[in-house]
């Protein structure tokens, strides 16, 4: 089956029930979508499905046939993302195994709601992060929207 992936086509003749998720680290070599629960539970997995924030561990890779997905390496080739800017800015990560996913969900958050309030935030942004990076995700979020 054929899907775009950052832009670019891509072929992957595997099974049709393999997750996305590990048909994006294993057969396309990105690693920055992350492993957490599998379970579609904790977000560290979370492309962009047709710029709708996915999670990728419980999507079969046949859902995505014709489909355009965008991981974290296709979100900028040089950080320039405006939510990656506000992350570096706000020093957000901390070991930084969630953040890949925190960045892409903020990323489809804000292109659908340029201005988005707390609890808008809190209840678009579901993902976890073990170290309790909440506080400084939440002021990234308003300076990317800024
Ligand atoms: S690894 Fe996909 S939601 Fe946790
Ligand atoms: S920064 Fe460590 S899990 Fe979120």
């Amino acid at each position: 089956m054929r899907f775009t992936l950052n832009a670019q086509p891509f072929d992957f003749d595997g099974d049709p029930d393999t997750p996305l998720l590990w048909v994006i680290r294993d057969a396309a070599k990105l690693s920055g979508t992350k492993y957490g629960c599998g379970i579609g539970a904790c977000g560290a997995c979370t492309v962009h499905l047709d710029g709708e924030a996915t999670r990728s561990c419980v999507l079969p890779v046949s859902s995505v046939a014709g489909k355009s997905v965008t991981t974290i390496e296709g979100l900028s080739h040089d950080r320039s993302h405006p939510v990656q800017q506000a992350w570096i800015q706000k020093d957000v990560p901390q070991c930084g195994y969630c953040q890949s996913g925190m960045v892409m969900a903020t990323a489809a958050l804000l292109a659908h709601n340029a201005k988005p309030t707390d609890a808008q935030i809190d209840s678009a942004i579901t993902n976890l992060c073990r170290c309790a990076t909440y506080q400084r995700i939440r002021e990234a979020i308003h300076v990317a929207a800024r």
